[in-house]
């Protein structure tokens, strides 16, 4: 049976200001009722599944905790990290954990921050590429790509595998612009979106053969990982010493084993204030207002008042987010820079 794992533990810095350190975009309620988190879990409803289990920061752990019970979800475990490794080894964690409960775990591995519009064929993609991953291929989910994104990792399909799959020729993480354009071109590439099905115990396989010391160290921090109400708390030494990497560039990128299924299903990384606007309903001028906003002659403008009154006059393409203490201004081409703030704003205190 699935194990849905949830990776919680991002930062969400491009959303800058309404993301912020102790609150991150995964908490946020930004594209639905409930926060990504709660969409994420809600989306499992008609997916025969074990408990999720949650990885995310200790820092959010009465954040994460209270989001789940809200949904009446009383079974999840939350493992808690003292410190980002990143995915790779948020997902060893998981492995590590599954296996001890089920030998034959399958990991639905799910960012807790994308959107993800039509459930039905999500659903039909989950179970197609739980064929290929019984088999023991590790399967990622392939979005067809729209533009030369250079935020994402691109698969390129190999040949047909099982029913509805592909074998992986090749996968490049995060590429830059002009390759990307050539992969748009060339019609056989796909968006990798950060979904992912595999049996747990293949997963430590591969990862113990390209990053040997990370599965030591996931082990050791599972070892001594006390349990503190229903949270089960990391040895943090033994944590903190985990190489840190993604999946994407410690396993998927080297080994022979990937496997491609396709979703169709308005996905979307909502990665920053543009991808947040892309996806929004927009008035008959392209614009998206959230809260107390007055806009004269403007068009395509993303604009959030929290506690002001904030109006436009004559400005277009921009991005506008005011909170109580901060005030973003950007240009719509440029939103990617809003993590360089939030680097500038930590480093100078
Ligand atoms: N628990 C935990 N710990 N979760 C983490 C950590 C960590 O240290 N780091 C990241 N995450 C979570 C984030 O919250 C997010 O939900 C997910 O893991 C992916 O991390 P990102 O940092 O958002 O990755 P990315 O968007 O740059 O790239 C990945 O996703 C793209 C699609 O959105 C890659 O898989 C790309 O190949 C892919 O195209
Ligand atoms: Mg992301």
């Amino acid at each position: 049976m699935i194990t849905p794992v949830i990776m919680a533990g991002g930062s969400g810095s491009r959303l800058w200001p309404l993301s912020r350190r102790l609150h991150p975009k995964q908490f946020l309620p930004l594209t639905g009722e409930g926060s990504m988190l709660q969409e994420t879990l809600k989306r499992l409803a008609l997916l025969e599944h074990h408990a999720p289990l949650l990885i995310c920061n200790e820092e959010h752990r009465f954040l994460a905790a209270e989001q789940i019970r809200q949904l009446c979800i009383n079974d999840a475990k939350i493992l808690l990290e003292p410190a980002g490794r990143n995915t790779a080894p948020a997902i060893a964690l998981a492995a590590l954990h599954a296996v001890e409960q089920d030998p034959e775990a399958l990991l639905l591995v799910l960012p807790a921050d994308h959107l993800i519009e039509d459930v039905a064929p999500f659903h039909e993609s989950v179970n197609h590429a739980r064929q290929l991953a019984e088999t023991g291929q590790l399967v990622t989910f392939g979005v067809v790509p729209q533009h030369p994104e250079t935020g994402y990792g691109y698969i390129q399909r190999g040949e047909p595998q099982g029913s509805h799959g592909f074998k992986v020729k090749r996968f490049v993480e995060k590429p830059d612009r002009a390759t990307a354009q050539d992969y748009l071109e060339t019609g056989d590439y796909y968006w990798n979106s950060g979904m992912f099905l595999f049996r747990a115990d293949r997963y430590l396989e591969e990862l113990e053969r390209f990053q040997p010391e990370m599965v030591a160290a996931c082990r050791a921090a599972l070892n001594g990982a006390t349990q503190d109400l229903d949270f089960t708390r990391l040895d943090a030494e033994a944590f903190r010493s985990c190489p840190a990497d993604s999946i994407d560039y410690a396993l998927m990128e080297r080994t022979e084993h990937a496997s491609m299924v396709p979703l169709d299903a308005g996905w979307s990384d909502i990665g920053s204030w543009s991808a947040l606007w892309e996806v929004s309903d927009k008035d008959d001028h392209g614009n998206v207002i959230h809260g107390d906003v007055m806009i004269q002659d403007g068009n395509n403008l993303m604009i959030h008042a929290d506690h002001r009154l904030v109006t436009t006059v004559g400005v277009d393409d921009l991005v506008v987010v005011e909170t109580k203490d901060a005030v973003l201004v950007a240009h719509k081409n440029r939103v990617q820079e809003v993590k360089s703030i939030v680097e500038r704003l930590k480093a100078e205190g």
